[in-house]
């Protein structure tokens, strides 16, 4: 079989089906691939049904925790007379996750159609998108996109039936990692610092505006047309019982050829690799995390691991958003958890004590080590702050800050102990093009005053 072939065996372009033809992003184009098909069959049903059906379909949430998207659709009290909103969470800040931003870009209408018919589902009239700020082409496209359904008649007045109007307002975030956590996201868009909410009430029954409300990660909203148009039967042929369906994995890092690869859920790493050109050449893959930096990493031994939610859960991670940062043998794992550990340490937002604290220290403590400055006890230490952050935080940040922590202690603790007794990193910069800025120079010298 050639290499051609196994690729379309193995790959299930359904999102990412035509991105790369003219214009893809337009009303046009996506009409000309059987766009706005499946609304027309969602609005033909009862919403009830349509619920159902997407509860059948077993499509599950696409934003990291994969939640079963029918069921958190029929939590949505009905006759209770208050407004029901729509929040399609587009604020992908995850190191990694790179997945919906290229989606948006390239696909807008997919997103749109499923808005529309999420809303009938779940009697709504009016929805949001909370777009990461700083994409700015994005969120252009995105507001094109939005006036074309609206003059089309997608959006507006009588959009879910005669009297049955449907708004959509794209609302730009100000570049917050907390404000993709969805509570936090809710007081952001509800004009207010976002930090993540108390639950109870959860936003099903109090979520914006204190009505009842979805929300949605952009691919899961953005996979219920193609669902509603080929059938659950066809959705559920892809993948596995329990993790049916195709999904979008972004490969990154020191691979070949990185880049949206859209499969059936259950793939693996390996396959992957291998149709799309393996690592580097000459390199060979050390560690990667399954879905982001909040995912506990994993090495070369989970090759086989098959890519859904049992298969990494299985294999003591999570398979998070998908994202497959692939990192080669020049990679420092110190190195990388410090970087992951600041940014989560920038990141917190301050409102619970093991996370604020506990990021901040972990950071000092993983710069004394990657310096060689640190002693063996700071070891246990460190595991010791990710132990009282991991569960004990009011969010999942903190466990999302503890996870690279406890993995690469687990992997590589021989690595960490070589920082301490070599006093400083065992790693050459100058051979590693992660940490490298344009000029080819290392973003961080210190450890090389101490080797010389
Ligand atoms: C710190 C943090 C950041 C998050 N960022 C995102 C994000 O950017 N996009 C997203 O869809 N979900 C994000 N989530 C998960 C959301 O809280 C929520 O579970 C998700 O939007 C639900 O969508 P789904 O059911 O379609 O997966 C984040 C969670 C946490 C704790
Ligand atoms: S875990 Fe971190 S981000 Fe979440 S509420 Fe606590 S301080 Fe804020």
């Amino acid at each position: 079989m050639t290499a051609t072939e196994s690729a379309e065996k193995l790959l299930a372009p359904v999102l990412s089906a035509f991105w790369d033809q003219p214009n893809a992003w337009t009303l046009d184009v996506y009409r000309r691939h059987d766009g706005y098909e499946g609304l027309r069959k969602a609005l033909a049903m009862d919403p009830d049904d349509l619920i159902a059906y997407v509860k059948d379909s077993g499509l599950r949430g696409r934003g990291g925790a994969g939640f079963p998207t029918g069921m958190k659709w029929q939590f949505i009290p009905q006759g209770d007379d208050k407004p029901h909103y729509l929040v399609v969470n587009a604020d992908e800040s995850e190191p990694g996750t790179c997945k919906d931003i290229p989606l948006l870009f390239a696909n807008p209408h997919a997103l749109i159609e499923g808005i529309v018919i999420a809303c009938h589902a779940i009697r709504s009239r009016h929805a949001f998108i909370y777009l990461r700020g700083e994409v700015v082409p994005v969120l252009r496209r995105l507001h094109a996109a939005v006036a074309e359904a609206y003059a089309a008649g997608y959006l507006g007045e009588d959009a879910l039936g005669p009297g049955k109007p449907l708004e959509l307002t794209v609302h730009a975030g100000a570049g917050a990692y907390i404000c993709g956590e969805e509570t936090a996201l809710l007081d952001s868009l509800e004009g207010r610092r976002g930090q993540p909410r108390l639950r109870p009430p959860f936003p099903a029954v109090a979520g914006l505006y204190a009505c009842p409300t979805v929300v949605n990660n952009v691919e899961s909203i953005a996979s219920v047309p193609a669902l509603l148009a080929k059938g659950k039967e066809w959705f559920r042929s892809m993948g596995s019982e329990k993790s049916p369906g195709f999904t979008l994995y972004s490969l990154s890092g020191h691979v070949a050829n990185p880049g949206q690869y859209e499969a059936p859920l259950g793939i693996t790493l390996r396959q992957l690799l291998d149709l799309s050109g393996g690592m580097r050449p000459g390199h060979r893959l050390k560690f990667w995390t399954p879905g982001g930096s909040s995912t506990p990493l994993l090495t070369d031994e989970h090759l086989d691991v098959p890519l859904d939610y049992e298969g990494v859960g299985a294999a003591g991670s999570m398979l998070g958003t998908k994202a497959l940062q692939c990192f080669d043998e020049t990679t420092c794992v110190v190195r990388a958890v410090t970087r992951w550990t600041e940014f989560y340490a920038h990141e917190s937002c301050g409102k619970c004590t093991p996370c604020r604290e506990g990021t901040y220290w972990l950071v000092q403590l993983l710069r004394d080590i990657e310096a060689g400055k640190a002693e063996m006890a700071d070891l246990d230490k460190i595991a010791d702050i990710a132990d009282n952050i991991n569960g004990k935080s009011f969010c999942a940040l903190g466990d999302g800050a503890a996870s690279p922590i406890f993995s690469s202690l687990t992997f590589f603790r021989e690595e960490y102990e070589r920082h301490i007794t070599g006093r400083g990193c065992p790693f050459d910069p100058a051979r590693s093009t992660v940490w490298a800025d344009d000029t080819g120079r290392s973003d961080d010298t210190a450890h090389l005053e101490v080797n010389a």
